[in-house]
């Protein structure tokens, strides 16, 4: 197990591709993850900490972010400033412009949560990656033309 990283950005909206930038550097020699599945999810949050709680609305607000990655899985949390709003997926229209940020993140997360950070009086959304064994049964060879079987062979 690595031991974490932790961030700190002002809560303004340029967070986001800092963050983006600090985990695709932080993650670029670990391997069974897609590092950029990671960015995008991290900048949804960092973008809903920014956008949804208190820390975007004073001068002084940051968000922090954390990654733990141990040998199964990758762990993330975005702890912003809390405030009244709870972090709730949406259900937008298709002609909707917004709304679609924790859908992205359902879908593209192992699983995703959030808790109220006791420390700082914040709110933490999580969420995590389980990294891809190595080489398995996708790693077909490319390029080269699959050989024949030497005897019967059935799909499935
Ligand atoms: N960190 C947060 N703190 C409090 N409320 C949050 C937080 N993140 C999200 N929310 C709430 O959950 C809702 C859904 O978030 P989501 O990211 O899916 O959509 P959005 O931010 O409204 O739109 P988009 O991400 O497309 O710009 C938000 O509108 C907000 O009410
Ligand atoms: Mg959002």
């Amino acid at each position: 197990m690595r031991p974490p990283a932790v961030m700190y950005w002002p809560a303004t909206d340029t967070a986001a591709s800092h963050a983006r930038a600090w985990m695709r550097n932080l993650l670029g020699d670990v391997d069974g993850i897609d590092i950029e599945d990671v960015a995008l999810v991290t900048s949804e949050l960092v973008t809903n900490a920014h956008e949804h709680s208190t820390a975007g609305q004073s001068p002084d607000g940051k968000v922090r972010l954390t990654a733990t990655c141990g040998p199964k899985r990758l762990r993330v949390e975005v702890t912003d400033e809390g405030g009244k709003k709870i972090p709730a997926p949406r259900c937008p229209d298709a002609d909707d412009l917004g709304g679609r940020g924790l859908v992205i993140v359902d879908a593209l997360a192992d699983d995703w949560g959030h808790c109220p950070d006791p420390e700082t009086g914040g709110r933490t959304v999580w969420f995590e990656m389980v990294r891809r064994e190595g080489p398995g049964p996708d790693d077909l060879p490319r390029g080269e033309r699959t050989p024949e079987p030497s005897g019967p062979c059935y799909l499935g």
